[in-house]
C-alpha cells in the first residue's frame, strides 16, 4: 500500500537509545501472588505455588518478573497493607521461601521485582500500633499523618479529603483508653488514609520514615532482588497546610474529578463539582522527586542494574516523565495508553506523546494493558466505551463482548509488543483471560467494594486464580482444589495445558511475539509512524542489521490493504483483502 499525495511524511517518534540498560527493552511479567499458584491446598496462592511455575514463565519468554506484595499484612487490600516489610506472611510462605524464588528465577535468567509501599503501612503495623497507644504528641505519632479534628470537640475530620476507594479520608482514634467501649470510645485525634481505614499514611517529613525505606530497600537488594515497583509514588508527600480540596482522583487514570466516586450517601458528602480545583494537594508534591533521588542513591551502591518503578496516576505524560529523571526512578507505567479508548487517532497520540516526553529525560517508554486494579483487556476491550473502563463489573451490569474484547486485545497486545521500551503483562493474559464479571457479590473482598456503598464492584474479578490444567481441581491451581474465588467453568478451555496443544492459541500467539521481538530487537528499535490512514496505528520499527519491521493495526470498519513484506505474525486470520477490523499484524520489509 502506498502513501498518497497529500498524506504526511513518515514522521520519527522515537530514536533508539544508545544505553543498552536490560530494562530499557525488558518485558516484565506481573504475579499476584494470591492467584498465581498454590503450593499448600489452602487455596491462597503462595510463594512455592510460583516457584514451581518459574518455568513456564521463562518458557514464555519474559526477561523478569514482577510480584505484587507478598509480606506479612492482614490482606485488607490484598497485601497492599504492610505489617511487616522485612517478613513473608505466612499464607505466602517464609523468607527461605522468597530466597529460593529470587534464586531459582535468576537461575532461568530472569529478574525479580517486588513490591514496594511506602504511601502507607498497615493499621497492625508495629509502629502504627505504638503510634495508637503512645497518643497525642509522641515521637510514634509523628510518623503518621495525625491531626486534631474540627468542629467543637473535634469531631469533624481534619479536612474534607475522599479516599480513593471512596469514602473519607480521616478516622478518628480513641485517646482515652479508659473509655473504650463507651460513648466517648472515639474521641482523639485523627490519622488521614488515602486508602483504606487500614492503611493509615505515613508522614513523609519525618527523617525517621526516610531511614526506614532507605533500610528496607537495602534488605530487598542485599536478598537479591532486582528492583522495586513502586506503589502510589505519587502520593507520599501533601500539599503543605493539607489544604481542602473537592476533586476526587481516580485510581490508574489518575483524572482529578469532582463527580466523585464515593457513593455511600447517607455517611460520605460527594464533593461539589464547581468546587473542583486544578491541582490535588495529595498527590504529584513536588517534595516527592527529592525521595526517589534519596532511594536511587541507595540503589547506585549495589550494581547500575537495579531499577525502581513507578507506579503514579500523574497527567500530562511529561508530568509523569518527572519521575524518571537521570537521577529518579528507571521507568514509570503508561497508563495513558492503557486508559486511551480503542481508537486509532487517540492510540497514535498516547504512543507519540509518550515517546516525545520520555525521550526528552532519556527513560525508556513502558506499555501496559492490564494489571491488578484494572477491569481485564479481554474484556474492557469488549464494553461498549472502551477506556479506562468501570471499577469491576457485576452480573448485571452491561457485559462485554467476549470475541470482540479478545480479538481486539489480542491486537492491542501484538501492537504494544511491537514497541521499543519495556512492556508489561498481567499474569492471566497470555492465555487471553476475560475478567470474572459474574462473581457473587458476597465473595467480593475490594475494599472499594464496601467504600463505595457497592457503587463499585471493584478488583475481584480480575484477580481470580490461573487455570493451569483443564481436567485437575481448581483447575490445577491448587492441589486440594480451593481457591479464594471461585474460577468460571468456562476457563476448562482456557486452562494453560489446552492452549500449549493448540498452535492458535492466544498463549501460543504471546510466546511467538515474545521470541519475535527478541530475536529482532523490537524493544530497542527506533519507531516512525507511518500515513496508513485515519483509522490505522501504523508503524516502522527499524533496527540497524535487520529490514524495517512494519506493525499495522486496524481499528476501522473495513479490512485494509496488507503492506508489502512478509508476514511475520497477525493477532488473527487475515483476509484476502488485507488486514482485517481489531488485527494487527507484523511485517518484515525488503529494505
Ligand atoms: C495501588 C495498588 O496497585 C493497588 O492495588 C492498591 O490498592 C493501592 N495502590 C493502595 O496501595
Amino acid at each position: 500500500m502506498t502513501a498518497t499525495s497529500h498524506d504526511p511524511a513518515p514522521q520519527l517518534v522515537h530514536q533508539a537509545s544508545p544505553d543498552a540498560d536490560w530494562w530499557r527493552s525488558a518485558v516484565i511479567y506481573q504475579v499476584y501472588p494470591r492467584s498465581f499458584g498454590d503450593a499448600d491446598g489452602d487455596g491462597m496462592g503462595d510463594l512455592p505455588g510460583i516457584t514451581e511455575r518459574l518455568g513456564s514463565l521463562a518458557e514464555l519468554g519474559v526477561n523478569a518478573v514482577w510480584l505484587s506484595p507478598f509480606y506479612r499484612s492482614p490482606q485488607r487490600d490484598g497485601g497492599y497493607d504492610v505489617a511487616d516489610y522485612r517478613d513473608v506472611d505466612p499464607r505466602f510462605g517464609t523468607l527461605a521461601d522468597a530466597d529460593a524464588l529470587i534464586a531459582r528465577a535468576h537461575e532461568l535468567g530472569m529478574r525479580v521485582i517486588v513490591d514496594l509501599v511506602p504511601n502507607h503501612t498497615s493499621d497492625q503495623h508495629a509502629w502504627f500500633r505504638q503510634a495508637l497507644a503512645d497518643g497525642p504528641g509522641s515521637p510514634a505519632r509523628a510518623r503518621y499523618m495525625f491531626r486534631e479534628g474540627n468542629g467543637e470537640y473535634g469531631e469533624e475530620p481534619p479536612n474534607n479529603w475522599q479516599s480513593v476507594f471512596g469514602g473519607n479520608a480521616w478516622t478518628r482514634v480513641c485517646d482515652r483508653p479508659d473509655a473504650a467501649g463507651s460513648s466517648w470510645e472515639r474521641d482523639g485525634q485523627w490519622y488521614l488514609h488515602l486508602f483504606d481505614t487500614s492503611q493509615p499514611d505515613l508522614n513523609w517529613d519525618s527523617a525517621e520514615v526516610h531511614a526506614e525505606f532507605r533500610s528496607i530497600l537495602r534488605f530487598w537488594l542485599d536478598r537479591g532482588v532486582d528492583g522495586f515497583r513502586v506503589d502510589v509514588a505519587h502520593g507520599l508527600v501533601k500539599a503543605p497546610g493539607l489544604p481542602d480540596w473537592t476533586g476526587q482522583v481516580r485510581m490508574v487514570e489518575g483524572t482529578e474529578v469532582a463527580e466523585g466516586i464515593a457513593a455511600d450517601e447517607d455517611t460520605v458528602p460527594l464533593p461539589d463539582a464547581d468546587d473542583a480545583t486544578d491541582h490535588s494537594p495529595m498527590f504529584d508534591q513536588d517534595g516527592v522527586h527529592e525521595i526517589y533521588r534519596e532511594w536511587r542513591e541507595v540503589l547506585e551502591e549495589y550494581d547500575a542494574d537495579r531499577i525502581l518503578v513507578a507506579e503514579a496516576w500523574v497527567e500530562p505524560l511529561e508530568r509523569l516523565a518527572r519521575y524518571v529523571r537521570p537521577d529518579e526512578m528507571h521507568q514509570a507505567f503508561n497508563f495513558d495508553f492503557l486508559v486511551t479508548r480503542w481508537q486509532a487517532p487517540e492510540l497514535r497520540e498516547s504512543i507519540i506523546g509518550s515517546y516525545a516526553a520520555n525521550d526528552a529525560v532519556g527513560a525508556p517508554t513502558t506499555w501496559v494493558l492490564s494489571n491488578h486494579d484494572v477491569v481485564r483487556h479481554a474484556s474492557r476491550l469488549g464494553l461498549a466505551e472502551t477506556g479506562k473502563g468501570p471499577n469491576g463489573i457485576g452480573a448485571e451490569d452491561p457485559q462485554p463482548d467476549a470475541e470482540l474484547g479478545l480479538r481486539r486485545a489480542l491486537a492491542g497486545t501484538l501492537l504494544m509488543l511491537a514497541l521499543p521500551g519495556s512492556a508489561y503483562l498481567y499474569q492471566g493474559e497470555e492465555l487471553g483471560l476475560p475478567e470474572h464479571t459474574t462473581l457473587d457479590d458476597s465473595l467480593r473482598q475490594d475494599p472499594a467494594w464496601w467504600r463505595t456503598g457497592h457503587a463499585e464492584k471493584g478488583r475481584d474479578g480480575c484477580r481470580v486464580p490461573l487455570p493451569w490444567l483443564s481436567d485437575a481441581p481448581a483447575f490445577g491451581f491448587s492441589p486440594t482444589g480451593k481457591s479464594w474465588l471461585p474460577q468460571p467453568d468456562s476457563w476448562a478451555q482456557l486452562a494453560r495445558d489446552v492452549q500449549e496443544r493448540d498452535p492458535g492459541s492466544p498463549l501460543n500467539l504471546y510466546r511467538r511475539a515474545l521470541e519475535l521481538r527478541d530475536q529482532l530487537g523490537l524493544g530497542t528499535g527506533s519507531l516512525e509512524t507511518l500515513p496508513l490512514g485515519e483509522h490505522v496505528v501504523a508503524v516502522r520499527n527499524t533496527t540497524q542489521g535487520r529490514p524495517a519491521v512494519i506493525i499495522l493495526t486496524n481499528l476501522g470498519t473495513e479490512s485494509v490493504p496488507l503492506p508489502d513484506g512478509e508476514v511475520l505474525l497477525a493477532s488473527g486470520p487475515l483476509a484476502e483483502e488485507g488486514v482485517p477490523t481489531d488485527t494487527t499484524v507484523w511485517i518484515q520489509g525488503t529494505n
